[in-house]
């Protein structure tokens, strides 16, 4: 991992990220120089009069699509080189990554993988789309944040950022290591996928107690009530995550 990294976000509204950046952990970040920010208004990339970033699409239908052009013009100027094979051959490329509902799939496995790049440039999209050929010779890579339909990129570049950045060196302080919380485990491990449940004080808040083991001070026992606590919400909320049991 390298001890800063630089997020270039290629967004139509560049002051969406004024608020995401300026609280918590990835304001400290920030201020500490772990990373560095830089968003770039992608109709400073356009070359006529109207700043246009969109056209109606090829074989007709609904909505708009993001052109390409301003997008190589943004890529050649912050990435080195806007190809994808052009980029290949420098020793620490930028990683570029197009943010889209049909990308795939961002967990935590691909948040560790992403922070060991130098220098991460984010295209959010906007409209029906960004012309395919963004995905096919631009981009490193096309991620979602999940299955469900944003109307931009940029909320989800701001959860990638977010994801990544909490992992990188000095970021997050020794009391909120990253190493054991949820989706953190080798898939060897005994231990459940998500974190177990947490209470403080009060000890009992309208009629509603904490377990009582946790009060108690015997530190076995409260990591085995854990243990057991994380597996029983993990199965009762994310039965997905577990394990099929023998007669499945
Ligand atoms: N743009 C629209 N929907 C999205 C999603 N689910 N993830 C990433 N970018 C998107």
């Amino acid at each position: 991992m390298y001890n800063r990294m630089q997020f270039d976000l290629i967004t139509l509204f560049p002051e969406f990220f004024d608020s995401p950046l300026r609280y918590g952990v990835v304001s400290r970040a920030l201020l500490r120089g772990a990373v560095t920010v830089r968003t770039h208004d992608l109709r400073g990339y356009t070359s006529d009069r109207h700043q246009t970033t969109d056209d109606r699409p090829y074989g007709g239908g609904e909505g708009m699509v993001m052109k390409i052009e301003p997008l190589y013009r943004a890529l050649a100027d912050i990435a080195g080189a806007p190809e994808r094979t052009l980029r290949a051959g420098a020793p620490d490329p930028a990683h570029v990554v197009l943010l889209s509902a049909q990308g795939r799939l961002f967990d935590q496995a691909m948040a560790r993988r992403l922070a060991g790049h130098r220098q991460l440039v984010l295209i959010c999209g906007r409209y029906e789309g960004v012309d395919e050929r963004v995905a096919e010779h631009l981009a490193d890579e096309e991620i979602s944040i999940g299955n469900f339909v944003l109307t931009g990129g940029e909320l989800a570049a701001a959860v990638l950022l977010d994801a990544v950045a909490r992992l990188l060196p000095g970021v997050l302080g020794d009391a909120q290591s990253a190493l054991n919380e949820s989706f953190s485990l080798p898939d060897s491990s005994a231990a459940a996928p998500l974190d177990c449940p947490h209470f403080t004080r009060p000890p009992e808040f309208n009629g509603w107690p904490v377990p009582p083991v946790l009060l108690q001070g015997d530190h076995q026992a409260i990591r085995d009530w854990r243990a057991r606590a994380a597996w029983d919400k993990t199965r009762r909320l994310r039965p997905d995550l577990c394990p099929a049991s023998p007669d499945e």
